[in-house]
C-alpha cells in the first residue's frame, strides 16, 4: 500500500488518488508512450483533465480525514450559522425549484424546510463552518482562490434541475450518497454568468444537450470521500435515491473571473477611466444625425478618441495583467479570511444552564442531546418573534413516524431520550417503503420542536 506523506498537499493527494472514471492519471503523459520522467501528480491533472473533461477520484487519506471529521451535527451547525447570517441566508429548493418566500413557508428555518422535503444550499459555506474553511485554505495551496457551497438533499430528492455553471468545480461527497449525471455536449464553451443554462432566469438546457449522451456512460454514484471534478460549462444534475440524505461540498474555482477577456476588459476600463476625456459621452450634439446618416464630424470625433484608446490598450503589458490578477486573488482571499478567521468563536454552545425551550435552546442540540416533554409553563414562555418559525409542515413520507414520536414523548411517565434514540419511539412497518426518517430528520425535528416549545432540552444537572 502506498504511503502518504504526512504533510502532502491536499489537492495533490486528490490528484494522486485512484481515478475511478475519466482519464487514468498513471497512463504516461497522454502521448500514448510511457513517460520517462512523469511530472508531479497535480501537473498530470492539469495536463490531462483540467478544463478538458470530468473525472471521478476516490479520495486519499487527507481528504478522508476531513470527511470523517464532519458529521450530521456539523451539518446542523453549518445551516444554523448560515441561517443567522442575514447577509447570505441558506436557500431552499423543492423538486428543483426555489422556495419563493422562505419566511412565509418556514420562518426561514432550514430545519423546518428540510422536514418539508427541501434541499438546503449554503453559499460560501467556508464562511460558516471552520472545517470547510480549513478545507478551502488547504486547497488554496494549489488554486489561487477557492470558496465552498454546500448542498444538503433529503432522501429521494434533487436540489436543482440540470444546468451548467460558469466555474470549474470539485464536488466532494461528505455524507450519504448522490447520483450524478453529466452530459457530454457542452452548450457554451467556457461560459460566463449570463451564458449559464438551466438556472432561474436563464435559457433551459436544450434537447441537443439532453440527447447528446452522458459522460462515463451513465449515472455515477458518489460515496463519502469521492471527488468529482467538473469543468466549467458541462451540464449536470444530481439526485438522491436511497433512504439517506446526502451532504456534499462544491469547491468553486471561479475561472470565468480569471480569464484574459475579463482581466483585460477590467484593466482597459480602469485605464480609460483615468482620463477625463474617456468618461464624457461621445458627442451627440445638435445635427449629429441627419436623415439616418452618421454625421461626418461625429465619426471623425469618435475616430480621434478611438486612436487614443488604442494607445491606452497597447500600453498594457503582461506584467500589468499579472499584477491585476494577483491583486484580484488577494482581494478575494482577504475577504474570505476575514470571515474564516472568526469561525472558531462561533462553535455550538453546550446545553448548559440556559434556556430549555425556544430558538436559543434549539441551537444547542446535537444527536446526543437529551430531550423531555415540556411543561405548560415552558411552552407558553416561548415568544414567537417576527419572521421566526410558527409551525411545522413535514413531508408525507415522515409524517406518521414523527407524529408518533411527538405523541409518545408527550404521554405520561415516559423516559427522557437522546435525539438519536427518538427512533425507538416509533415502529417502522417493514412493509412501509415510504418511511424516510433518518438521524438527521430526527435532529431537524428536535430542533424545531424545542424552538416551538413542544419538547425541552434536558441539562446535565437536571
Ligand atoms: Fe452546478
Amino acid at each position: 500500500m502506498e504511503q502518504q506523506e504526512p504533510n502532502a498537499n491536499l489537492f495533490d493527494s486528490i490528484a494522486k488518488s485512484k481515478c475511478l472514471l475519466g482519464i487514468a492519471l498513471d497512463d504516461g503523459d497522454g502521448d500514448g508512450q510511457p513517460s520517462t520522467s512523469p511530472p508531479s501528480t497535480a501537473e498530470r491533472f492539469f495536463n490531462k483533465v483540467w478544463q478538458k473533461q470530468p473525472a471521478l477520484f476516490a479520495a486519499d487519506i487527507p481528504l478522508r480525514k476531513f470527511q470523517l471529521a464532519m458529521d450530521w451535527d456539523d451539518v446542523a451547525d453549518l445551516i444554523h450559522h448560515s441561517h443567522e447570517d442575514t447577509a447570505s441566508p441558506p436557500l431552499f429548493f423543492q423538486e428543483g425549484r426555489p422556495i419563493a418566500d422562505p419566511e412565509a413557508a418556514y420562518g426561514c428555518s432550514p430545519f423546518a424546510a428540510y422536514l418539508d422535503g427541501c434541499s438546503v444550499i449554503v453559499n460560501h459555506a467556508d464562511h460558516h463552518h471552520s472545517k470547510i474553511a480549513g478545507l478551502c485554505d488547504e486547497l488554496q495551496l494549489t488554486f489561487p482562490h477557492v470558496y465552498a457551497n454546500s448542498y444538503l438533499t433529503p432522501p429521494r430528492s434533487s436540489a436543482v434541475k440540470s444546468h451548467s455553471d460558469d466555474r470549474d468545480v470539485l464536488v466532494i461527497q461528505v455524507l450519504g450518497r448522490k447520483n450524478w449525471k453529466v452530459y457530454k455536449t457542452v452548450p457554451v464553451s467556457f461560459p460566463f454568468a449570463n451564458e449559464q443554462v438551466g438556472k432561474e432566469g436563464r435559457p433551459p438546457v436544450s434537447r441537443e444537450v439532453l440527447d447528446g449522451g452522458i459522460c462515463f456512460d451513465g449515472k455515477v454514484s458518489l460515496e463519502p470521500g469521492h471527488v468529482l471534478y467538473m469543468p466549467r460549462g458541462f451540464v449536470h444534475e444530481a439526485s438522491t435515491d436511497s433512504d439517506e440524505p446526502s451532504f456534499h461540498i462544491t469547491i468553486a474555482i471561479a475561472t470565468h473571473d480569471w480569464c484574459m477577456s475579463t482581466v483585460m476588459t477590467e484593466m482597459v476600463r480602469e485605464r480609460l477611466n483615468e482620463c477625463i476625456e474617456y468618461r464624457i459621452p461621445l458627442s451627440i450634439g445638435a445635427g449629429a444625425y441627419q436623415g439616418g446618416m452618421i454625421d461626418k464630424d461625429l465619426e471623425s470625433s469618435i475616430g480621434n478618441q478611438l486612436a487614443g484608446a488604442k494607445d491606452v490598450l497597447l500600453g498594457i503589458t503582461a506584467s500589468d495583467l499579472e499584477r491585476a490578477l494577483r491583486n484580484k486573488y488577494q482581494l478575494h482571499n482577504s475577504v474570505a479570511n476575514a470571515h474564516r478567521c472568526k469561525l472558531d468563536s462561533r462553535k455550538r454552545k453546550a446545553a448548559g444552564d440556559g434556556e430549555v425551550v425556544g430558538p436559543s435552546a434549539a441551537s444547542t442540540l446535537s444527536l446526543d442531546s437529551s430531550l423531555r416533554r415540556s411543561t405548560d409553563e415552558e411552552r407558553t414562555s416561548v415568544q414567537l418573534q417576527e419572521g421566526r418559525l410558527r409551525g411545522l409542515t413535514v413531508r408525507e413520507e415522515t409524517m406518521r413516524s414523527l407524529m408518533s414520536v411527538l405523541s409518545r414523548m408527550k404521554s405520561e411517565d415516559l423516559p427522557r431520550s437522546t435525539v438519536r434514540n427518538l427512533r425507538n419511539f416509533y415502529e417502522i412497518d417493514p412493509a412501509d417503503q415510504q418511511d424516510l426518517v433518518c438521524e438527521f430528520t430526527l435532529l431537524c425535528f428536535a430542533r424545531c420542536c424545542v424552538e416551538l416549545g413542544g419538547l425541552a432540552v434536558v441539562h446535565m444537572n437536571e
